[in-house]
């Protein structure tokens, strides 16, 4: 067996093993949805909030809800079983009520939650319903942009004076709804306060060390950058592991999308920087000031989403410079598939284990978590499905079929 045969079978059995889980998953959630994060190891179903109109467990609340479709998504990528394309379809339902409902919805995450359930959905089946809820998330984001600052505010109601003007790292994942908003209606709005707003970032978020800062404030009345914090990094001055990782990818999908060499730069810098603050086994610690040897907590889902980040950032640069990405990613995957996934297939088990939500809150520490399922299924799936259409692209890729 030569070396690409045994990553390839490596890689096809790890895929098996997290579509066991899928599976065992589908039989316990249903069209319910699992909590954020495991405890000790097992996803309970989402707590009930009795403020919300479906107060029973498993209801569709939070920004996390959609990494379980998305997962059925890529399940039936992987596959070609249709019944992983109908227990995904099935969950269209629930996010068209929660849009439509206005459930939950403030929050720059609408981009996360409607690009898989819905945009998806849309593509993959041609449902209306699927399109008109994505449609509508995209014109609820639009009511966080901010002029004169030109940037999305990530959380809280827009009139709460803590979260008012601030925007976070992470938010540069929701602009492909923004984008696809865009192409699917004509109106140029929507992509121009993604570019607003991205380009915001690269000039803010990122500093002049090629680190991030995780949230970072604007003057809501003047429009002025004010000053960068962090809320779930070590300290306000480091770099956040899952900041810099959500940097690669969203820079790089904004690269891609408008051909801005300054985001490219920017996904690159963030590529960089996190590749030079790797552990031995190529998972990082959960803020990149910490390193072999602290006995600090790994934050697993940042390397499954800076793997899905460099995969996308190798197919915008040439020849051996996107060979030397891809192969970091591959050896992030191959950890991952060695060291981190449990042998799973049981109700309510991650596909990754050892992630971290929020240390400074002492939330979801050294338990699975839906994202971090989410991006390693999508980083296997990258490295399986030649070809295959990631749902955060706009653009078609060079040869697509859509
Ligand atoms: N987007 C929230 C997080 O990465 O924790």
């Amino acid at each position: 067996m030569t070396t690409t045969d045994a990553t390839a079978s490596s890689t096809r059995a790890a895929a098996a093993t997290a579509l066991r889980t899928v599976d065992a998953n589908i039989a316990s959630f249903g069209t319910r949805y699992p909590a954020d994060t495991t405890t000790d190891d097992r996803y309970p179903l989402r707590p009930a909030r009795a403020d919300l109109p479906d107060t029973a467990p498993g209801a569709n609340y939070g920004w996390t809800t959609s990494f379980w479709p998305g997962q059925l998504w890529l399940a039936h990528e992987l596959t070609g079983d249709d019944r992983y394309r109908d227990a995904a379809q099935a969950h269209v339902a629930s996010y068209a009520r929660r849009v439509h409902g206005g459930v939950d919805l403030d929050t720059h995450d609408l981009g996360f939650l409607y690009t898989l359930s819905c945009v998806t959905a849309w593509r993959r089946t041609g449902s209306v319903e699927a399109r008109d809820a994505a449609l509508a998330a995209a014109d609820a984001l639009m009511l966080r942009f901010l002029e004169p600052a030109g940037i999305i505010q990530a959380w809280g109601d827009l009139a709460d004076p803590a979260q008012r003007g601030r925007t976070i790292i992470d938010s540069l994942m929701n602009m492909p709804l923004l984008r696809w908003a865009t192409a699917e209606t004509g109106d140029p709005r929507y992509a121009t306060a993604a570019d607003r707003h991205t380009a915001a970032l690269r000039d803010h978020i990122l500093r002049a060390d090629d680190t991030t800062f995780h949230t970072f404030y604007w003057d809501a009345v003047t429009g002025s950058p004010l000053r960068g914090a962090t809320e779930q990094g070590y300290s306000d001055g480091s770099c956040w592991a899952r900041g810099q990782a959500w940097g690669i990818f969203g820079f790089a999908l904004a690269a891609r999308e408008t051909g801005d060499g300054t985001f490219l730069d920017a996904a690159l810098r963030c590529a960089d920087y996190f590749l030079a603050h790797l552990p031995a086994d190529h998972v990082v610690y959960w803020d990149l000031v910490l390193t072999d040897g602290s006995g600090a907590a790994r934050d697993s889902s940042s390397a499954a989403i800076a793997a899905c980040g460099l995969d996308e950032l190798a197919r915008l640069l040439p020849g051996d410079v996107g060979d030397r990405y891809r192969a970091a990613a591959a050896s992030m995957i191959d950890s991952l598939a060695a060291g981190y996934a449990p042998a799973g297939g049981e109700p309510g088990d991650p596909l990754l284990l050892h992630g971290v939500y929020d240390m400074p809150k002492s939330v979801g520490v050294d338990e699975g978590n839906l994202w971090g399922d989410y991006y390693y299924l999508e980083a296997l799936t990258r490295r399986l499905v030649p070809g295959w259409e990631s749902p955060w692209w706009v653009a078609p890729a060079p040869g697509a079929v859509r």
